[in-house]
């Protein structure tokens, strides 16, 4: 199905859609029904049964590269808006709704493309997951349209350019700033105060050392 310039392509069951979607053109999308091997950022799983979304973008890349993921919350903030339910973002980009976890991005770079790969909690249980989390049918007590959210996502995504002022749309929904954080990268923690965002994406953390920036983690509140 065409929307705008974006090829949709809907399907059952994939291992995962941003998998699938590394060999589609640029300005096509993958939807899945449900994915047997969802990947989340940092190689962990993300529980992707039937009622959830399961979305993948390939779209040309970016400068900086890193502006896909948080162009992607903006994205999804707005798409949740339009269903009544507003959302805030935890750096670098977990989708929240009361401290609990409604969607998550991963942002993949392969080639000269990028896999935007976006997984929204709709219809779907979520009280097994290791972090609190929550869905938009807990929210808003009705069952929602997943294919129908997925189409307005993607008028939306050619509807806001990654580009501009992104990072100041991102930083206006973040509660990030001001928390005591413990970020887990992949060479250890870094505790301290989340003292802003930088325009590249990294998030700037004072520790009794001084301000480090850290590109990439998962950032926990303390
Ligand atoms: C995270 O918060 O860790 C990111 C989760 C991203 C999940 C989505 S669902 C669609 C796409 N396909 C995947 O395998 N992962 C992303």
């Amino acid at each position: 199905m065409r929307i705008g310039r974006m090829d949709l392509r809907v399907v059952g069951s994939v291992g995962s859609t941003n998998s699938e979607a590394a060999d589609m053109d640029v300005w096509s999308a993958l939807l899945a029904r449900e994915q047997l091997e969802g990947r989340g950022r940092l190689d962990h799983l993300w529980d992707s049964q039937p009622g959830g979304l399961y979305l993948s973008c390939v779209l040309p890349p970016t400068d900086p590269p890193t502006l896909y993921q948080f162009w992607a919350a903006v994205v999804v903030k707005r798409a949740l808006s339009d269903l009544g339910v507003e959302v805030s973002v935890r750096w670098p980009n977990d989708i929240l709704v009361d401290d609990m976890k409604i969607a998550g991005i991963l942002s993949e770079h392969k080639g000269d493309r990028v896999i935007v790969g976006i997984g929204i909690n709709v219809n779907n249980h979520v009280e097994d997951r290791p972090f609190p989390a929550t869905s938009l049918i807990e929210r808003t007590g009705k069952v929602s349209d997943v294919e129908g959210i997925a189409r307005r996502m993607i008028e939306i995504v050619q509807d806001v350019p990654p580009a501009g002022d992104v990072m100041e749309k991102w930083r206006s929904a973040s509660i990030t700033e001001g928390k005591r954080v413990s970020v887990t990268t992949l060479t250890g923690v870094i505790s301290g105060t989340a003292v802003g965002i930088r325009d590249d994406g990294a998030l700037l953390v004072e520790t009794e050392s001084g301000v480090e920036p850290v590109t990439e983690g998962e950032c926990r509140f303390t």
